[in-house]
């Protein structure tokens, strides 16, 4: 016989009781989390479960990880400068709102239900859920920001975001909570023999009729070519991913058990504006140096300004497209190369991108 009490097993009661003192974020355990949490973002604590079968396990392997995306003190670690470049939230939007579209199923992410919630699994320390609110305000927190790096969840739940720590292979919630799941901006970090783990996690916590997308940069691609010309060359921690092909996120929906599959093309820039031509492209080069850590090119006499050309001639050397790359999805707007142009009365610098999005729905 299973016995109930408001909702969850007398198993997963006595897991969760047990839990409580495990060890979670930088001197914070599961009980402290779930008291904040049900303070502080009561919708999500109650789409939380840290009771289920299998959770003792993923705490104790979450406590082992400490990834590039920690500190910049680490060795190969790149996370203070990668949440300084976030600062400047402007410089994906083009790409994040297309996602958004896409998660929601609607035409203009303004169209997203003020109760919309998804939940994005590589989160970082929040930049699409900080995205939705200037996006979409009347969705206000219908984005979780989930990350497994302590620091960047620390980072968001500081920001007052809702935001939970685990695994994309495993997550501390309910089945069927979410209208959407994204995986973005990082999708090549879960290793190839995983993936197929990750949608059918995506799936389970999905609602019947909700969208799980997945963007990366198509391997092979001239936006791949950034992370194994640049990042991998000129990075602490390099670059050694594998990205994800069509034909992978087409066998990764129906795995999980997803219809109506789509595979796009999105045109996902990174554009900044400044107030003159060298400071945009500057800003621009300082925004990547940071993001993907390029300390290798700081050494010897380089100087900031030789640092930040150098920079800009890796971009234009990576992010070239020809005028079929994009396929059916691509419009005249997409440039070919990076260039810098006038809008308004400012300089903007602009690095075009074409990423490689899924859409499966439950
Ligand atoms: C490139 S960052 C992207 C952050 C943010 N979405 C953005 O666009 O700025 C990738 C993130 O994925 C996280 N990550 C990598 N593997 C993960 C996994 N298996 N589960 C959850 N998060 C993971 C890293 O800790 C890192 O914060």
């Amino acid at each position: 016989m299973r016995l109930e009490v408001g909702g969850i097993s007398m198993n997963a009661q006595s897991l969760l009781h047990e839990l409580r003192d495990t060890e979670y974020l930088d001197g914070i355990d599961v009980g402290a989390y779930l008291d904040l949490t049900r303070e502080q973002h009561p919708q999500l604590y109650a789409e939380l479960d840290f009771g289920r079968d299998g959770a003792r396990e993923a705490l104790k392997s979450l406590a082992q990880v400490f990834n590039e995306f920690e500190t910049d003190d680490r060795e190969n670690g790149r996370g203070d400068s990668y949440r300084r470049a976030q600062k400047h939230i402007a410089v994906r939007m083009t790409g994040i709102r297309r996602l958004f579209e896409l998660a929601g199923g609607v035409k203009d992410v303004r169209d997203l239900s003020p109760t919309w919630r998804t939940l994005d699994l590589l989160a970082g320390d929040g930049l699409l859920t900080r995205a939705l609110r200037v996006l979409a305000p009347q969705v206000r927190d219908g984005v979780i920001s989930s990350d497994i790096a302590r620091t960047m969840v620390t980072a968001a739940l500081s920001a007052g975001l809702p935001a939970i720590r685990q695994d994309a292979r495993f997550l501390f919630m309910r089945d069927a909570a979410m209208d959407a799941v994204i995986l973005a901006y990082g999708s090549h970090h879960v290793p190839s023999d995983d993936r197929t783990t990750v949608f059918l996690e995506a799936a389970r916590v999905l609602r019947p009729g909700g969208r799980f997308v997945v963007h990366d940069f198509e391997e092979g691609s001239p936006s791949a070519r950034w992370f194994s010309e640049a990042v991998h060359r000129h990075s602490a921690a390099g670059h050694p991913y594998r990205h994800f092909t069509a034909e992978e996120l087409r066998e990764g929906f129906g795995a999980a058990g997803l219809r109506d599959i789509r595979v796009h093309r999105v045109y996902d820039p990174f554009i900044m504006g400044a107030a003159t031509r060298e400071d945009a492209v500057g800003e621009l080069a300082d925004y990547l140096h940071d993001m993907y850590g390029l300390c290798g090119l700081d050494h010897g006499d380089a100087t900031r300004e030789s640092v930040r050309a150098r920079v800009w001639q890796l971009c234009e050397e990576c992010f070239r497209f020809g005028p079929d790359d994009g396929g059916a999805d691509r419009t005249d707007a997409w440039l070919r190369t990076p260039a810098v142009h006038r809008v308004g009365g400012q300089w903007v610098a602009e690095i075009p991108r074409i990423a490689l999005v899924g859409v499966g729905e439950k």
